[in-house]
C-alpha cells in the first residue's frame, strides 16, 4: 500500500468497539474527513475520486458551497420545528418546487420523511388506503430499505430477513426484466416479454388483479446490479396496471434527481407514474425523503397515519430546495446524460479489449460494468470485482460492486470529464493487475460487499 493509513486505522479500531456489524457491508478501510466536488479526502490526507456519491446520495457532490450556505442560513434562523403540529414555510416552498419538476400533468401533493426506507413504507400505506386493496407487487433483486415495510418489499439478501419475521404480508415478488441474463434465452429481436408472463399467470390463477393495490418498481434496478429494463416492458407493465386499476409507483430513491440524465429515471420510459418515492440525493446528504403523488391518493389517509417529528425538517427542505436550483443552474441533468454517454463509451471500449467485462449498461451517470467468469456462462465474477474495487481504492478511486460482480459507477454529477478519464484509467490498470494475478487473496477478508 502506497499511502499512510495510521489515523484511519485508529478510527476503525474504535468503530469495531461501538458500531454493530449488521449496519455495514465493507469494501475497504475508508473514513471520510472532507470532500469537495467529486473528491474525497480521508483522515490521513489521502485523496480519492468518488465514483459512489455516498450510494448515489450526493448528486451535487461534496460540500457544494451553495448548499452549505443554504443549510447554514436556515440553521441560523431555526433548524426545524415539527410539521406534525405546526406549519413550515421551507416545507411548502420545497413541495411547490418539487411538484414543478415531477412528471404527470395532474394535481399532486408531497409527503415527507427522513430516509428512502420510510418513503417506501408510506407508499405502501397510501396505495392500500387509496385503493382499498392489500397486495403490493415488487421485484426480486430489489432493495427498498430497512424498515419493516421497505424490507418486506425487498428481495436481495437473506440476512435482511433472517431472525426478524414476520414481515409485512401480501407482498408478491416477481422477476425484474434482465435482458443480459434473460432466463428465457431471448435476444431483443425474439423477446416477447416472457418475463412479464409470471405476473400475467398470477393474475389469472391465484392473484386476482382487483386485490392488487400497487406495483412498486425501480426504473433501473439499482442494488440488484444496475439492470436497465427494456422500454417495452415498462410500458406493458404500466398498461396492465391501468387496465386493472393498480397504482404504478416509481421508486426513485437511487435513480432519481438527475442520476440517469433526466430528473427521474421513469421519464426514460413512456409512462406517467401515480406516485414517486424519493430520497437520498434530494437533500444532498441532509436526511430527507418524499412521496409525490396524485392529490387524491395523498388525500386518502387520515391523520396521524404517516408522520414523523422530523418530516419536512426545515433545514433539510432548505438544502433540498437549493439542491434543486443547483441542478437546474449547473445543468447537471444534461451533464449527467453527456458524461454518462462518454463514460459508457469508454467502458464499452474496455469491454472490446477485456473478456472479463460481460456487459456495460446504464442511463446517464448510473452505469453498471458487469464482470463475468466467462462471457458464455455470464456467471458474475465476485472475486474479480472485490479485488478490482480494492485496488482502485489503493490507487485513489472509490468504487464498489453490487450483486455478484457489477462495478457501480455513480459519481457525483458535478464530476469533470478529466476526473472520469483518470478514474477509468485506474479501473483499467486495476483490471490488468487482477488478470495478472497481482492482487492478493487476503483483501477478500476486507472486501465483503453485499
Ligand atoms: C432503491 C433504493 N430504495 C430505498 C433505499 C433505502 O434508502 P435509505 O437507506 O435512505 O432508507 C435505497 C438505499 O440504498 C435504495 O437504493
Amino acid at each position: 500500500m502506497a499511502f499512510e493509513l495510521e489515523k484511519t486505522k485508529k478510527i476503525i479500531e474504535r468503530d469495531a468497539e461501538v458500531y454493530p456489524g449488521f449496519a455495514r457491508m465493507p469494501y475497504y478501510p475508508l473514513a471520510v474527513a472532507r470532500g469537495h466536488g467529486a473528491i474525497l479526502e480521508d483522515f490521513d490526507g489521502n485523496e480519492f475520486i468518488d465514483l459512489l456519491s455516498s450510494a448515489s446520495a450526493l448528486n451535487t457532490g461534496h460540500a457544494h458551497p451553495r448548499i452549505v450556505n443554504a443549510i447554514k442560513e436556515q440553521a441560523e434562523k431555526y433548524i426545524t420545528y415539527t410539521a406534525a403540529y405546526m406549519y413550515s414555510e421551507p416545507l411548502v416552498k420545497y413541495a411547490e418546487a418539487l411538484i414543478g419538476v415531477t412528471p404527470g400533468d395532474y394535481e399532486k401533493k408531497v409527503a415527507y420523511g427522513n430516509c428512502g426506507s420510510d418513503a417506501n413504507d408510506g407508499a405502501i400505506k397510501l396505495a392500500r388506503a387509496y385503493t382499498g386493496r392489500k397486495k403490493i407487487v415488487s421485484f426480486i433483486g430489489a432493495y427498498h430499505g430497512s424498515t419493516y415495510g421497505a424490507l418486506s418489499l425487498s428481495a436481495i439478501s437473506l440476512n435482511m430477513r433472517r431472525k426478524i419475521g414476520p414481515l409485512l404480508g401480501e407482498i408478491e415478488h416477481i422477476e425484474y426484466p434482465d435482458c443480459y441474463r434473460c432466463r428465457y434465452g431471448k435476444e431483443p429481436a425474439s423477446c416477447g416479454l416472457e418475463c412479464l408472463g409470471a405476473l400475467k399467470k398470477a393474475m389469472t390463477t391465484y392473484m386476482p388483479p382487483e386485490d392488487i393495490a400497487a406495483v412498486i418498481i425501480e426504473p433501473i434496478q439499482g442494488d440488484g446490479g444496475l439492470i436497465v429494463p427494456p422500454n417495452r416492458y415498462m410500458k406493458a407493465l404500466f398498461e396492465m396496471c391501468r387496465e386493472h386499476g393498480i397504482l404504478f409507483v416509481s421508486e426513485e430513491v437511487q435513480q432519481g434527481f438527475g442520476r440517469t440524465g433526466k430528473w427521474f429515471g421513469i421519464e426514460h420510459f413512456d409512462v406517467v407514474p401515480d406516485m414517486l418515492i424519493l430520497g437520498k440525493s434530494i437533500g444532498s446528504g441532509v436526511p430527507l425523503s418524499a412521496i409525490v403523488g396524485r392529490k387524491e391518493i395523498m388525500d386518502s389517509m387520515d391523520a396521524p397515519a404517516h408522520l414523523f417529528t422530523m418530516s419536512g425538517n426545515a433545514m433539510a427542505c432548505a438544502a433540498a430546495h437549493e439542491t434543486l436550483e443547483v441542478i437546474k443552474d449547473e445543468k447537471l441533468i444534461e451533464k449527467s446524460a453527456n458524461l454518462g454517454d462518454y463514460a459508457k463509451e469508454r467502458f464499452q471500449a474496455l469491454m472490446e479489449e477485456y473478456e472479463i467485462i460481460g456487459d456495460v449498461r446504464g442511463l446517464g451517470l448510473s452505469i453498471g460494468v458487469d464482470l463475468v467468469k466467462d462471457r458464455k456462462g455470464k456467471e458474475g465474477n465476485r472475486e474479480a470485482a472485490a479485488k478490482i474495487c480494492y485496488r482502485c481504492w489503493e490507487k485513489g478511486v472509490i468504487i464498489i460492486f453490487l450483486g455478484d460482480g457489477v462495478l457501480r459507477f455513480q459519481p457525483p454529477l458535478v464530476i469533470t470529464r478529466e476526473e472520469i478519464d483518470k478514474a477509468i484509467d485506474v479501473i483499467e490498470e486495476s483490471m490488468k493487475e487482477y488478470m495478472a494475478g497481482d492482487i492478493p487473496d487476503e483483501i477478500l477478508e476486507t472486501a465483503k460487499g453485499w
